[in-house]
C-alpha cells in the first residue's frame, strides 16, 4: 500500500458543484473514511467540481459528453479511463449522465449513486418540486448501487426529514444538502470499510441481509 494513498482507492464521477465530493475528500482526510479519492471524472470539462479537485491536489479527468452520436462508445470509453485509475470504488455524486448497461455491468457493486429522494419515490429529476405537488410530509435522499435501470438499484442508506409548510423546492434542497453529505460520507465509509457489499441484488450489511435501508440522519 502506498503511503501516501492510505485505505480504499475511490473514483467520484461529478457534473457539478461538487459539495458531495468535496465532503468525501474531506472526510478521506480526516480519516473518517479510510480511503483516497485516487480520481474524480467529469462529463463536463468546465463543472466547478473540477477546480474543487484541483485545488485538493487529486487527479481530474474531463470529457464533454454532450452532442456524442455513440452513447455507448462514449461510457465505455470514459469508464475505462475510471478503471486505468484501479478504483475499488466508483461514487457518482451528482452526475449528471445515465451511462450505458453494458459500460456500467463490470462495476456492478462496486458503483453507488446519491439521489435526492426516498427512493423508489421519485427516481429522475425535479425530485424537491415533485415531493411538493404529491404533497409528502416526509423528504430525503438514498444511495443505492448502480444497476441499469435509473435509480433504481438496491438502497442500502438513506436520510430523512420533515416537509414544512412554507417549504419551496429550492428550501428543500438546501435543507437536503447537508444531510445528503453526512449520508454519502457514511455510506462510502461502509463501503469502503467492508460493513455493506452486494450478493446478487441482495444488500449484506456485515454479512447479514439488509431488509430496510441504514438510517443516517
Ligand atoms: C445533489 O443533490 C445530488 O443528490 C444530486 O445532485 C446534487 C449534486 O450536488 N444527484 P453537488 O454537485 O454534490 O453539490
Amino acid at each position: 500500500m502506498n503511503i501516501a494513498q492510505p485505505g480504499g482507492r475511490i473514483a467520484i464521477l461529478a457534473s457539478g458543484r461538487g459539495s458531495n465530493a468535496q465532503a468525501l475528500i474531506e472526510a478521506c482526510r480526516s480519516g473518517r473514511i479510510n480511503g483516497t479519492v485516487v480520481l474524480l471524472g467529469s462529463n463536463r470539462p468546465t463543472a466547478p467540481v473540477l477546480d474543487r479537485a484541483r485545488t485538493a491536489g487529486i487527479a481530474t479527468w474531463a470529457e464533454d459528453s454532450r452532442g456524442i452520436a455513440d452513447r455507448r462508445a462514449w461510457d465505455l470509453a470514459f469508464l475505462q479511463h475510471i478503471a486505468a485509475a484501479d478504483p475499488e470504488l466508483i461514487v457518482l455524486a451528482g452526475f449528471m449522465r445515465r451511462l450505458d448497461a453494458e459500460a456500467i455491468a463490470p462495476w456492478y457493486g462496486r458503483m453507488i449513486n446519491i439521489h435526492p429522494s426516498l427512493l423508489p419515490a421519485y427516481p429522475g429529476l425535479d425530485t424537491h418540486r415533485r415531493v411538493l405537488e404529491a404533497g409528502d410530509r416526509v423528504h430525503g435522499a438514498s444511495v443505492h448501487f448502480v444497476s441499469a435501470e435509473l435509480d433504481a438499484g438496491p438502497v442500502f442508506a438513506q436520510c430523512r426529514m420533515p416537509v414544512r409548510d412554507d417549504d419551496t423546492a429550492e428550501s428543500l434542497a438546501t435543507r437536503l444538502l447537508p444531510r445528503e453529505h453526512r449520508l454519502l460520507v457514511a455510506s462510502v465509509a461502509h463501503c469502503i470499510h467492508g460493513d455493506i457489499r452486494l450478493n446478487g441484488s441482495s444488500v449484506l450489511f456485515r454479512d447479514r441481509p439488509l431488509t430496510t435501508p441504514l438510517s443516517i440522519d
